[in-house]
């Protein structure tokens, strides 16, 4: 049986549940939840990261904080999970759907200017896959139409557009930590804040509406009700789960781009969806190139350094790869093209000449 989706937990995760649980602390706000809120921050570079009990709750968020008012237009993809549209919707929004790439199933930011009226306010945009959009395109019509970019990171947390992390453009991003996800807290969220102006209000939207941070933050001496708002702080007991996830992104993103390997490389494998399609576009498909030469170049001579340089200028320019990401995957890729010719030439040896041997000496033909 092949699952969907198979959560990575490790005994970390449990050992760091089970400090939540012993610490007392396990509604929002603890430890767990500002270490997980300020790795993503520092890593990724934006201004405050907030932890929601769901992407679809920190899209809502967004919502909020557009202004939206019943009427406005919201700019959607027509690909993608239904939290995208339905967030801005439930805000009295409307969502207008903007055709997608067939190539990487992300919005085609050629038809988003025919779908801008006086009524759009917002922009939002979804990295499908974790394959970016054309980030350059759609800040361009997002700044010149005035529209808030919002981007539905949902499944590209730590993935990159020209070497700048995904959740870092326009002014809000959103994350979801749900069970299918590469990291998971089984249901979690996190809404990146790219502007400064919007910290504070998407603060106390996630509070229920009051001011609680301040107080936290022992700048107000009890906290009110100053706004609309819901409950959409995430338990510690799950930011503790995804604190244990976080120490392993590397191991566990490295993971997953090894099981998508195997169906994509595989010559013989019948996964062949639009996705798979899609990715060989980008850097991840330069592995379907680099195994048919190191298959071809078995006298050592892997690969030109000129082709290995163009390939390797590619990934970085267009998506931000390091050094560390292209040697792993060519070390690899190398690897496992040797491993399967190592192992067709001990099946010859092994298996085939002793049998044609065998037959020779009988005077039998080897059909
Ligand atoms: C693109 C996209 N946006 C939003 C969501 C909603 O995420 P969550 O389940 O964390 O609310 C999903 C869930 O799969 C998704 O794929």
């Amino acid at each position: 049986m092949i699952y969907f989706n198979h959560p990575h937990i490790s005994a970390s995760d449990r050992d760091y549940l089970a400090e939540a649980i012993i610490g007392g602390h396990t509604s929002g706000n603890g430890k767990f939840t500002q270490r997980v809120e300020e790795k993503i921050r520092s890593t990724t570079g934006t201004v405050r990261t907030l932890l929601t009990t769901s992407c679809t709750h920190a899209l809502e968020m967004s919502a909020l904080l557009c202004d939206l008012k019943p009427g406005d237009e919201v700019i959607v993809p027509s690909y993608t999970f239904v939290s995208t549209a339905s967030a801005f919707a439930l805000y009295g929004a409307v969502p207008v759907f903007v055709d997608s790439r067939s190539d990487t199933l992300n919005i085609n930011p050629s038809l988003v200017e025919a779908a801008i009226t006086p009524r759009t306010r917002a922009l939002c945009v979804v990295h499908y896959g974790g394959v970016a959009c054309e980030m350059d395109a759609l800040m361009k019509i997002a700044d010149r139409h005035g529209l808030v970019l919002v981007k539905d990171n949902a499944h590209g947390l730590f993935a990159k557009y020209k070497s700048q992390y995904l959740g870092t453009f326009g002014a809000l991003a959103t994350q979801s930590f749900h069970e299918t996800k590469n990291l998971t807290c089984g249901e979690g969220g996190a809404l990146l804040v790219n502007d400064e102006k919007l910290v504070e209000r998407a603060e106390i939207l996630r509070e229920k509406g009051t001011d609680r941070g301040r107080f936290l933050r022992g700048q107000v001496d009890k906290y009110t009700w100053v706004d609309i708002g819901s409950s959409w702080v995430l338990s510690d007991l799950l930011a503790a789960i995804l604190w244990g996830q976080l120490q392993r992104a590397g191991v566990i993103n490295a993971r997953r781009i090894a099981i998508w390997k195997r169906y994509h490389l595989c010559p013989t494998s019948n996964v062949n969806t639009v996705v798979c399609k899609s990715i060989a576009e980008h850097p991840i498909g330069m592995l379907r190139r680099l195994r048919f030469r190191v298959t071809l170049n078995t006298d050592n001579r892997l690969m030109s350094n000129t082709s290995m340089t163009r390939e390797f200028t590619q990934c970085t320019d267009a998506f931000g790869w390091t050094l560390d990401d292209f040697q792993w995957i060519t070390v690899n890729s190398v690897k496992s093209a040797f491993a399967q010719f190592e192992e067709r030439l001990r099946l010859i040896n092994e298996v085939v000449k002793p049998r044609y041997a065998t037959l020779r000496s009988q005077g039998l033909s080897a059909s």
